[in-house]
């Protein structure tokens, strides 16, 4: 069925693992993504982006993902990723979206405030759960800067208030990550001392990471060596993921990775098979290269499987 994430993060912030939550544009992606978390065994969010819902029109994701519950069985949340103002999470949430984000996180504080509280208010009365942001993601440029950290950063005492006042489900907080595949110029660093913080303060709050993705190195490569031109591309590190989601990170959003997996497989086919012109030669490995990468996601980084 439809779930909300209501269950899930109440147990992920118990124990020592997170649920991961996978960036959705088509069918291939979703089904390479349900049949990893079936096998696994594991709890799933698939999440939409606004530029997911006009790439793919907002009805052909949702009947993808019904397909996709009728399909494996599983219980699966329905999430709107990043949306950026009332009317995004309520069109969502009228869809039969059980979880929304409002991205408030470029606003300032109190506006921030106001603007999900209207979204909570409104998706509490129709049983969705809402996921907001405080703090803003770091771009490259800005890991070097000490002092721009702490304004960029979350800050745990507004983190402390902002869930108090918006009666939000869950956070998503600023600690270092970025999206895409461009994380960090030198070395990767994430604040963990902010995120156990935040964690003190907010225990009963399911915390969650966005720009998670690791931009493994083997898929870079893969992508490189078959034309591609992504160099100097860097990640998240595997194992602060893995430390992440013992302080109150329950929910860890990937997307980079599933794009370079996706595309390394294309890539690879088309050159090694130019014969080949047939669509699904070349798109079912790909869902597998896609199954392949939520699975390890879920096993070695979240260790989410079985949960
Ligand atoms: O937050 C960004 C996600 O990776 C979704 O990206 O807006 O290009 O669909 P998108
Ligand atoms: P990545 O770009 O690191 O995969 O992050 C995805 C994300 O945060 C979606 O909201
Ligand atoms: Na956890
Ligand atoms: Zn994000």
């Amino acid at each position: 069925a439809l779930i909300t994430s209501k269950e899930i993060f109440a147990k992920a912030l118990t124990r020592d693992y997170a649920v991961g939550a996978f960036n959705v544009n088509n069918m291939e992606i979703i089904q390479g993504i349900v049949d990893a978390a079936k096998e696994e065994n594991a709890p799933l969010i698939l999440q939409v982006s606004a530029g997911a819902r006009k790439y793919a029109r907002p009805a052909y994701l949702l009947k993808l993902v019904e397909a996709a519950i009728e399909d494996s069985g599983l219980d699966i949340v329905l999430h709107l990723d990043h949306g950026e103002d009332f009317d995004i999470c309520k069109k969502c949430v009228d869809d039969g979206f059980t979880s929304v984000m409002i991205d408030g996180s470029k606003h300032p504080f109190e506006e921030n405030i106001a603007l999900t509280k209207q979204v909570v208010e409104y998706a509490h009365s129709k049983g969705a759960v809402v996921e907001a942001e405080l703090g803003k993601l770091a771009g490259v440029e800005d890991n070097i800067k000490v002092d721009a950290r702490s304004a960029t950063f979350t800050d745990p005492d507004e983190a402390a208030e902002f869930v108090k006042r918006t009666g939000v489900d869950s956070l998503a907080i600023a600690i270092g990550t970025s999206h895409g595949a461009y994380k960090f110029k030198g070395e990767p660093y994430l604040d963990f001392e902010r995120l156990k913080k935040i964690h003190e303060l907010i225990p009963d709050t399911p915390l969650v990471l966005h720009g998670a993705s690791t931009v493994l190195p083997e898929f870079v490569a893969r992508c490189n060596e078959y034309g591609g031109n992504i160099p100097g591309a860097q990640g998240v590190p595997e194992d602060m993921i893995t430390t992440a989601t013992k302080y109150g990170i329950c929910k860890v959003n990937i997307d980079t990775d599933l794009r370079l997996a996706m595309t390394a497989e294309v890539r690879k086919f088309l050159i090694e098979k130019p014969e080949e012109f047939d669509p699904r030669k070349y798109l079912s490995p790909a869902r597998d290269a896609i199954q392949r990468m939520v699975q390890h996601k879920i096993k070695n980084v979240l260790n989410a499987s079985n949960q």
